[in-house]
């Protein structure tokens, strides 16, 4: 449980250095890694998520259904924040009230629990105080959310939103009511910052990132991520208006996007220790989503079921898949072809490593998720990879930019 002494401590260092908006993400422990340190993981993953048990029997059982009908519209949620670890500051209103949010390219609506919600997540977060805000506007209109391990509801409303030192005038938001879920409870967030196209938003309004760019406060309609996974607990950096040219090498491998909904590229072909394994069967490859959201790198379970025997992965009880942690650097290397460029990760950098007990435990950084027809299947590049990487994500040009981090020689750029 979080207590008052948990409280995040955020760095926010902000300002208009040449027209970025800078925000500092800090990395913390994922709801699943606190579960599991006590001792609560698969009590909840019985209760919450029985998907993850007919994944397990995935040949047996038709796919996991990810979504939900609300209201007439379907909402799709790729996947929850169970495993979310990056995380920023904003601020709603004046004055103003601060929240800790996951920005999420996979989704394109800004929530924050309302102080109206009596859920048992909600006593436990910031909660916004729409009678204290002398700039709030009331809207009236419901939503509902909903996401692989909960969903939520709640009214919508309009406020300032403070970003670093941007105030984004009149931004829609939703003020969560109900928030069900045990994730949401040990969450040490308080509600998402969707950066995804409008086309994706629940909330009908302006996404965050579409609100800037009508209100000119950017020089260009770009966002960049860094996300570093280091074990410091510094988390990286979101830049708003541009990207971060110290943080990155050049070229950068600019790709289309194929959908705007999520940020939407096709994928080539995967290889293990270079031979072709999946995606490479029709010239169409796959679809993939560049998802700062979701934690690891997901696929459809059958591709996804291969890939953990090509490296050596084991279920668990919780249908989670563990490596020996002695045989981590002798991995195959796992590489994805993405527009002419192969980005390569090592065992090394594919494996999330935790400590229970005094004891390490090596987890596999693939995750089968199932997301149904028409916008599925498509693969997930979560974190994982994404911190291997600097990403830009482009409205102007709807497209997606890679580029090899200044910092580290992780990634190999093979042209082929
Ligand atoms: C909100 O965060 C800012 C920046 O970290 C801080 O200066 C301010 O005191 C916070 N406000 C509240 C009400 O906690
Ligand atoms: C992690 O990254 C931060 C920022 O680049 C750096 O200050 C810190 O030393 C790094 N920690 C490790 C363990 O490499």
């Amino acid at each position: 449980m979080r207590s008052a002494g948990l409280i995040l401590i955020l760095v926010l260092h902000l300002g208009f250095s040449h027209g970025l908006l800078r925000v500092a993400l800090r990395q913390y422990p994922s709801v699943r890694s606190r579960l599991r340190a006590s001792a609560q993981l698969e009590e909840f993953l019985k209760q919450h998520q029985p998907d993850m048990f007919s994944r397990r029997y995935v040949q047996c059982f038709p796919p996991a259904q990810h979504f939900l009908r609300l209201g007439g519209r379907v909402t799709e949620r790729l996947y929850n924040f169970m495993d979310a670890q990056f995380f920023g500051q904003i601020s709603l209103g004046r004055p103003e009230q601060n929240f800790t949010v996951v920005f999420d390219t996979g989704s394109s609506d800004l929530w924050v629990p309302s102080s109206y919600c009596v859920s048992q997540a909600c006593a436990l977060h910031n909660k916004f105080k729409a009678f204290e805000s002398s700039t709030y506007t009331h809207d009236g209109r419901v939503f509902g959310i909903h996401y692989g391990s909960g969903h939520l509801l709640g009214v919508m409303a309009r406020d300032e939103l403070k970003v670093g030192s941007v105030r984004v005038q009149n931004q829609v938001f939703g003020e969560a009511v109900y928030e069900p879920g045990f994730s949401f409870v040990l969450a040490q967030f308080d509600g998402v910052l969707g950066l995804g196209f409008p086309q994706l938003a629940e909330e009908k309004g302006s996404p965050v990132f579409d609100s800037m760019m009508e209100q000119n406060m950017l020089d260009q309609p770009v966002f960049s991520f860094y996300l570093t996974n280091n074990g410091s607990g510094f988390g990286g950096e979101l830049v708003f208006g541009g990207m971060d040219e110290s943080r990155f090498l050049p070229p950068i491998n600019w790709i289309p996007v194929t959908q705007k909904g999520y940020w939407q590229i096709k994928l080539d072909a995967v290889k293990v220790q270079g031979a072709l394994s999946f995606c490479y069967r029709s010239v169409q490859g796959c679809q993939a989503i560049v998802d700062t959201g979701t934690s690891l790198i997901g696929g459809p379970a059958r591709d996804i079921l291969i890939l953990q025997q090509f490296i050596g992965a084991t279920p668990t009880a919780n249908g989670e898949f563990v490596v020996d942690c002695v045989r981590v650097s002798s991995l195959p290397v796992v590489s994805f072809l993405i527009n002419s460029v192969e980005y390569s990760l090592s065992g090394e950098q594919y494996v999330r490593r935790e400590t229970l007990n005094n004891k390490q435990i090596c987890f596999s950084g693939f995750q089968s998720i199932e997301v149904p027809s028409p916008a599925g299947p498509v693969w997930i590049l979560g974190d994982v990879f994404l911190s291997q990487v600097y990403s830009i994500y482009d409205r102007g040009e709807n497209r997606v930019g890679l580029a090899r981090l200044s910092g580290a020689p992780v990634e190999s750029d093979t042209h082929i």
